[in-house]
């Protein structure tokens, strides 16, 4: 027999915070911050239907309610965001469960989210990123994330006290956890997800952690609620929790042409500096076709780097891309950060290469020069020739083939 499903429906226009009926689950599409006026907008369309509106559903009302709208960006939008979450909380049964959907890059509008569910006591138990920009709506070109992360919450039932240090400590299993979960489901030939995607991703793991606490040390709910968000002000101790979360990320996602094997391609990573990894994934980003800026503004901060445009041959929005080994000649060769790492002493070997089009001079220059022993770091000076190697852009065509070649005579090269 077929299933009967029954349902009823109510739609109703009303203030999150003036629901007095219960549900079990809410689902709710909250307004980002300051992102948009929706209040403007509904204002915008009003003009149309706004005496239509009225006469098809007595029961509505045809003004944008502007007073009741949440909006704003500091103390007021958290505030009034507590409000709605809280009384939805106490519209909910205990073993009831909400889904929030939150698109936003800005670590500190993260950490007001965290605050605000907190505070309105609910738990993220679980997080996934699912696409939003598809072809069929048309994709924005800028520095846009795919997708939208969807958070599951509960009624927080524990009450566990939480540590800072302690805190920053659980992040990382829960950031790499929620990372390789997209990894697995990835399709490696047509990727969905972006490099923002897996640092939302890492936002809302960093929530999880967060929001499963009743008490966090001495946090002051009233004072974190009342903290202006602004350049001058402290920033609070979520939002470094969360940007931790981000700094994990970076570390866990490593180019995969790096190496093919996984775990000498860790072990590799691992032991490249915060500025070489930069340039290392920049080239990933590039061999996309990517040439967005705030693409390097957020690895720099997930590699806690301040400088950065030495290493760019343009910082021009959507053009945005690293010097080539040929376009760095001999710049800042061995002077301290970048200058002095073994991938700077690499792309220096390339680009003697190239000009004399001899591979002798870049392999006595790596003999002779690089950081450290020639032959402890013969694997490493190998894979990053190799992935220079493979870099399937026009401007890297010369430097990559001279780069083939010198790897072939490194790999060679015995005592
Ligand atoms: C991100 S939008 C939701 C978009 C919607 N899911 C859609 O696909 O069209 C956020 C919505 O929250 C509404 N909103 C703002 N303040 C509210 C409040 N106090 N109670 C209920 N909804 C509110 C805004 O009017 C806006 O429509």
């Amino acid at each position: 027999m077929e299933p009967v499903i029954t349902n009823a429906t109510n739609v109703k226009v009303v203030d999150a915070r003036q629901i007095d009926y219960s549900n079990d689950f809410w689902i709710t599409d909250p307004p980002y911050a300051d992102a948009i006026n929706y209040h403007e907008l509904t204002e915008y369309f009003l003009a149309w239907y706004g005496k239509k509106l009225t006469s098809l559903f007595p029961d509505w009302y045809s003004d944008s309610r502007r007073a009741l709208a949440v909006k704003g960006s500091d103390e007021a939008f958290r505030r009034s965001m507590v409000d709605c979450y809280k009384n939805l909380t106490n519209n909910m049964p205990d073993n009831g469960m909400q889904v929030v959907m939150f698109t936003h890059q800005d670590a500190g509008v993260w950490a007001d989210l965290a605050l605000i569910l907190w505070a309105a006591g609910l738990q993220v138990t679980s997080a996934w990123t699912i696409a939003t920009e598809t072809d069929a709506i048309g994709i924005k070109k800028g520095n846009y994330v795919q997708g939208t992360v969807t958070l599951v919450l509960r009624k927080r039932q524990s009450n566990e006290v939480g540590f800072l240090d302690e805190i920053t400590h659980d992040i990382k299993p829960e950031v790499e956890r929620q990372l390789q979960s997209m990894l697995d489901v990835e399709d490696k030939d047509d990727p969905n997800f972006t490099d923002s995607d897996y640092q939302l991703a890492a936002y809302a793991a960093a929530l999880r952690v967060l929001t499963s606490y009743k008490q966090i040390e001495d946090l002051d709910i009233e004072r974190e609620l009342s903290r202006p968000r602004n350049k001058n002000a402290d920033k609070s101790p979520i939002e470094s929790i969360i940007e931790s979360g981000v700094k994990i990320a970076s570390n866990f996602l490593i180019p995969k042409s790096l190496h093919d094997d996984e775990i000498t391609r860790r072990d590799l990573w691992r032991n490249l500096s915060a500025d070489e990894k930069f340039y290392i994934k920049g080239l990933e980003i590039e061999s996309h076709g990517d040439y967005r800026q705030g693409v390097y503004q957020e690895f720099a901060k997930g590699f806690g780097l301040r400088e950065y445009t030495n290493m760019l041959e343009s910082g021009k929005a959507n053009e945005t891309r690293l010097k080539t080994a040929s376009e760095f000649k001999r710049r800042e060769v061995g002077t301290p950060g970048f200058g002095s790492t073994l991938t700077r002493h690499v792309l220096f070997a390339i680009s003697q290469v190239v000009a004399a089009e001899d591979v002798s001079l870049g392999l006595r220059w790596l003999k002779e020069e690089i950081p450290g022993d020639y032959w402890q770091q013969k694997q490493t000076i190998l894979s990053i020739l190799r992935y220079i190697a493979k870099m399937p852009i026009e401007h890297w065509q010369e430097d990559a083939k001279w780069a083939t070649l010198l790897a072939g005579t490194v790999e060679n090269d015995s005592v």
